[in-house]
């Protein structure tokens, strides 16, 4: 409904009718039943939730659950008292944490509350440059002089890879006054970093590792899978429950490891400045229940079949020689519940929009060369055989018929130009300009295309032709004066 229609309408007798246009949205999507869906939330429409959770969400509407902290006895979670206190305790035992802290607004708050806790303004921190926009965030509020470390580029298929711990060793020995290293692993796509590596040279250099592992909170669940962060010597790592583990979307959690250097008190005290101070009991239980649910048996049995899953569809796509699946090889490791899928021939968007008009399929994003769809735990194994039918017709077929005009390209593999901090340029003056006209200009804003939130250019970066086919769908760029 355009904007016109947006206003209230009012009926014959002058009554105005009411208008939401998100309840509305959610109302068509929900009568439709959906698409197939290999995307986040995890939970896949609810065959991940804990059943007894089920049950409950069934019995009583969510309005009637609906309340915040304090009320129903659940206690507070700043400071974490009662069940709340108990549910967080329960997932660090579970996971293997000294301490964890549940999160609303995801991981994004997590990394937030990290930065403010571990750097102090003018702190250079080495940073994976595929790192979450929040992570910038986190440098412009805590005023830190990021250092980006380039992670491999697999341009094969147009993503961010591994770190190499060589390369973090080698910026240590030229920047002695680094004061934290800061890594995603896995990446968006799965590739898993050799975290052992890296936090053996940074206790090495004496300095903490935070990893963020957003896209690994199933791992402690299955020897099948990466080993957590937490276990290799990471101070600190944060968890998107909701991306892959069950829980409700921005729902998450962020674990001290046990033999961290973190100062929890002040990590605690950046916590509770930074949060709601209304958390939703709803999003809370959501994150208790999927903690039970992934150590329970049933659960893990979830995962076991997400990992046979992957097993069987790069099984199923191996003799096809137009597709390609990203997976383990001898340069890097990945989840492979994360499915990374080239045919050639087609740009990710282009299968994107095929899968989803011809097969009613929804996946997770896409690059130039592919797209990213996830074997979630919800996901059954009639949805995953027809996954497979559908990529083996798309790649024995012509789909030429289907227009499609790509003109946007998509994660930009590029050495920035820097000229300033995040924080610098967060605070000076800025204006609009066209995106031509951007070029040569120093950006004022974190330009970054959701998913996966990986950055495009970073406040105080130059923006260079080299940018331009990354930016095609912005008609302005906000730049410094
Ligand atoms: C690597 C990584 N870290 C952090 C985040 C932020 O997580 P959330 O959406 O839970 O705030 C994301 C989200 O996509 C991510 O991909």
């Amino acid at each position: 409904m355009g904007s016109e229609k947006a206003k209230k309408i009012k009926s014959g007798n002058n009554r105005t009718e009411t208008y939401a246009p998100i309840l509305e949205a959610i109302k068509r999507s929900a009568i439709s039943g959906g698409s197939i869906q290999f995307h986040i939330p995890g939970h896949t429409k609810g065959s991940g939730i804990l059943p007894d959770f089920k049950v409950l969400l069934s019995k009583y509407d969510a309005a009637t659950l609906d309340s915040t902290d304090e009320f129903e006895s659940i206690g507070t979670l700043h400071p974490s008292t009662g069940p709340i206190k108990e549910a967080q305790e329960l997932a660090a035992k579970a996971f293997g944490a000294k301490e964890s802290f549940f999160l609303l607004n995801g991981s994004s708050i997590g990394n937030m509350a990290l930065a403010l806790t571990l750097i102090k303004p003018n702190d250079k921190v080495l940073i994976g440059r595929n790192c979450h926009r929040s992570i910038v965030t986190g440098m412009i509020m805590s005023s830190a002089n990021p250092i980006w470390i380039t992670p491999k580029k697999h341009e094969k298929y147009s993503i961010w890879g591994e770190i190499d711990p060589q390369a973090v060793k080698n910026e240590l020995e030229i920047n002695p006054d680094i004061k934290l290293v800061w890594i995603t692993s896995p990446t968006y796509e799965g590739i898993v970093s050799d975290i052992k590596a890296i936090s053996d040279i940074c206790k090495y250099y004496n300095i903490p590792l935070i990893v963020d592992e957003a896209h690994g909170c199933l791992w402690n669940f299955s020897p099948k899978l990466p080993t957590s962060a937490l276990h290799l010597g990471a101070s600190a790592v944060v968890h998107s429950m909701h991306k892959t583990g069950g829980s409700f979307s921005q729902s998450s959690i962020l674990h001290v490891a046990k033999d961290s250097i973190i100062d929890i008190e002040r990590l605690k005290h950046n916590l509770r400045l930074l949060h709601t101070t209304s958390p939703s009991i709803l999003l809370l239980a959501s994150i208790d229940a999927a903690r039970a649910y992934l150590e329970s048996d049933d659960g893990k049995k979830l995962i076991e079949n997400a990992i046979d899953n992957a097993i069987y569809v790069r099984n199923e796509l191996k003799d096809y020689q137009n597709v390609h699946v990203l997976s383990n090889n001898k340069d890097f490791k990945i989840d492979p519940t994360k499915l990374f899928i080239s045919i050639d021939g087609f740009t990710g968007a282009r299968l994107e929009t095929i899968l989803k008009t011809e097969f009613n399929i929804e996946i997770e994003s896409t690059t130039d060369y592919g797209f990213l769809a996830l074997l979630n735990i919800g996901n059954n194994f009639d949805e995953v055989k027809y996954f497979v039918q559908s990529i083996k017709k798309i790649a024995i077929s012509n789909y030429h018929d289907i227009s499609y005009m790509e003109k946007l390209k998509f994660m930009p593999l590029l050495t920035p130009i820097i000229k300033m901090t995040p924080r610098e340029a967060f605070y000076m003056e800025s204006e609009k300009v066209s995106l031509e006209d951007s070029i040569g200009r120093i950006s004022s804003q974190i330009i970054a295309e959701c998913p996966p939130g990986i950055f495009i250019l970073v406040p105080g970066e130059l923006i260079t032709d080299a940018h331009l086919p990354y930016l095609r769908k912005y008609k302005e760029i906000s730049v410094l004066k």
